[in-house]
Order: C-alpha cells, then structure tokens, then sequence
C-alpha cells in the first residue's frame, strides 16, 4: 500500500518492480513516446532517476526490413541503461526476426505494443487493433517470451471502445502467455486522451493477474503516482507526457518513496542549464539543424507554467539554429517555474520519426 501522510511522506510500503532480474528500487518507468522518446531525452529522464527508459516504438516490419531510419531509433549508450525497447507488429515471423535484431545486449526489456490508437497503425491490424484479436496476442506475447532472453512486457489500453472493455480478459491471456508484465493505459482507444484514465480498469486487471502490473496515465506528479498506486494497487507506473519537459518528476517520485521530503522545484537557473544540456544533446544526436527542429518542441514544454515565457513560444518554433536558440533560452525570463500537477501540457506538433505520422484526435500520437 502507498499514500501520502500529512507531511507529504510517503507511507508506502511495498516492494520494488522486479521484472525477472531487473530490480527497480522505485517503480516507475519513463513510457514510450513516438516521437519524443529519443535518446537525449531519456538520458534527460535518466539525469534525474529514471530507473527504465523506454526508447521510441519501432515496427517490426521496418527493422526486418533494415530500414536505417528504423534502426536509429536502436542507438543508445552505456549511460541510457535499462532499455525498454517497444515493438509494434502482427506477424509472428516480423516480431520473431524483430527480437533477433534487437538482441542480445542491446536492452533489457522488450514490449509489444496493443496500445497505440492511430489509425494508420490499427487498420493494419496493429497496436491497439490486437486488443480485438486475443487468440492472436496471446500467440505473439507466447512467442517473444520464447524467443527473448530479457522480460516481455506487453502495454494494452483499457479496451478497443467503450462497449468492448477487456483489459481484464486480455490481461489474463498476457499473463498465461508468459508475459513478466502487462502495462495498463486506462483509457479505450477510442477516447485517445479524453477524459480521464480510468483506475477502476487498471484495478481490475491488477485483481485477475499475478504478474506485475504497471499503470499508466495521467500521471503528473508524484502525488497522482502515489494516488495511482493506492487506488489501483498496481505494481509500478509508466511516466509519459508527465515527463515532457519536467524530468524532475522522477526524483519527486523517488522521494516519496524513500520517504523523504519532495526536493524544491527547479529555479530558474537550473532550468536553464537543462534546456542547454538537452539542446546540447539533441544537436550532438541530430545534428545541427534537426537536433534544434526537435528540441523546439521541449523549449515549449519545459517553459509551461513558466511566468511571462509566453511570448518567447512564438520564436522558439522558428528558431534554426542552435545559438539562437540558446540565446532564446538565455532571454527566459527571471519568473518563477510553477508547473501545477495538471492537464492541459501545451500541445505542439509531433511528427514521429518512426513515421506514424498522424496524431489521434487530442493531438498526441499513439
Ligand atoms: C507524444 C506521445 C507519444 C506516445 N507514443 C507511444 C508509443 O509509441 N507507444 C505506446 O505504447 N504509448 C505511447 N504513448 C502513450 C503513453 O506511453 C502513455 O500510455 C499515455 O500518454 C498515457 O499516459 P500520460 O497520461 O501519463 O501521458 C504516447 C504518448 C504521447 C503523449
């Protein structure tokens, strides 16, 4: 059980996330974002305790077929460690040639993703489309985990649309199948981000497998973490837009379960030498022109809540190269950082590179 006392401690008590042999003392992961999840950012993520990254979801097809685009999305480094890497497809013999690419020692989890609501996934048959199809998913979890030397994961939503809710039942299949962990995002594919995820699912899935389970959604600090854990009694939480912008949710979750206070929010100093080191990072990775192209959309992020930056936006999404933008950076002004524990991260355009294209309607691809 978990929760916070009157003095904003955590009274949580139970155990880590163990994934086979993968201890992780604070269970909570950074979940995997289309389009966001590149290796700066997680090595961001990691700065401040990330204790698994998830990279960008990578098609089975597309690595089978030795895309070099598709095999970037494989980089990482020594520092960028657990790696979560997502797989999406619906061929058994795509993910079966996906694993022996990705393997061996190159991560150390491996997820199937029945998630991802975009429509030019799904009518392919893939993501969230498998949440209709359980003989089929249970056949393709059973064959990773046959095929894999680190834990399978398998990430789900709550159901295809309101009036087919199954996480419960397929749930149950992954577990059978042999899955170390199922990842619950709680809401339909249908709903994509509206409305709230729903914890009532997530418990249900949680009651009827002894697998671990981790939650996801809406996940915007560590109180709504610890609330998560609580209500659902879930095993750990995956981290998403939660993260945009905001690595420091995951020392404030590693606080409030080593029971200490949560640290002071960033000033605006530290702020800025984030910005400059994720820059610096993404420039290093990307090059100069498309490591900036990418990190505009972090500049908004990391600005949100941020007094009198609004005028600054406008720019940032011109800027080309790296000195203007550190110059951008450099002119935030002297305000305050509040980022309350709430919805509504600004939205900006995300065009994974994994060429999922198109975002569902909330505007958030998968
Ligand atoms: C920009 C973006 C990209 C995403 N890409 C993926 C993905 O590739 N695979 C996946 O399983 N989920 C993906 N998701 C879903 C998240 O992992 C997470 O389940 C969802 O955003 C709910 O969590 P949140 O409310 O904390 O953001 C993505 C979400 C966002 C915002």
């Amino acid at each position: 059980m978990s929760g916070l006392d009157g003095s904003g401690l955590s009274v949580y008590n139970g155990p880590m996330l163990s994934l086979r042999d993968l201890h992780l003392q604070v269970p909570a992961m950074l979940a995997p974002m289309a389009g966001v999840s590149d290796l700066p950012f997680r090595l961001m993520a990691r700065k401040f305790g990330c204790p698994l990254a998830f990279a960008e979801m990578i098609s089975a097809h597309a690595l089978c077929l030795g895309n070099g685009r598709t095999n970037r999305f494989l980089e990482s480094s020594s520092a960028d460690r657990p790696l979560g890497i997502q797989l999406l497809g619906r061929e058994p013999e795509h993910l079966r040639r996906a694993i022996d690419l990705v393997e061996p020692g190159s991560c150390d989890v491996i997820d199937l993703n029945a998630a991802c609501p975009v429509r030019k996934v799904t009518r392919k048959g893939e993501g969230a489309a498998l949440l209709k199809e359980p003989r089929l998913l249970s056949k393709l979890v059973a064959l990773l985990v046959a095929r894999a030397s680190v834990p399978v994961t398998v990430k789900i939503r709550s159901g295809w649309d309101h009036s087919s809710v199954n996480a419960r039942e397929i749930g149950k299949r992954i577990a059978d199948a042999g899955a170390d962990a199922v990842c619950v995002h709680g809401r339909t594919r249908s709903q994509g981000y509206g409305g709230r995820a729903d914890l009532g699912v997530i418990r249900s899935v949680k009651e009827a497998v002894s697998i671990p389970v981790i939650a996801s959604g809406d996940l915007f600090s560590a109180e709504a973490v610890d609330k998560m854990l609580r209500e659902t009694g879930c095993d750990g939480v995956a981290i998403a837009r939660g993260a945009l912008g905001n690595p420091w949710i995951f020392l404030e979750i590693a606080a409030v379960y080593e029971k200490r206070p949560s640290p002071p929010r960033p000033g605006i100093e530290q702020l800025k030498a984030v910005m400059e080191e994720h820059l610096r990072l993404s420039v290093e990775r990307h090059g100069e022109i498309l490591g900036v192209i990418d990190f505009r959309k972090f500049f908004i992020w990391y600005t949100k809540g941020l007094q009198n930056a609004r005028i600054l936006r406008p720019k940032a999404v011109r800027v080309n190269t790296p000195d203007e933008m550190r110059s951008l950076i450099d002119e935030l002004p002297n305000a305050s950082l509040v980022r309350p524990a709430s919805f509504g991260l600004p939205r900006v355009s995300i065009r994974p590179a994994s060429g999922i294209g198109s975002t569902v309607d909330s505007g958030w691809p998968c």
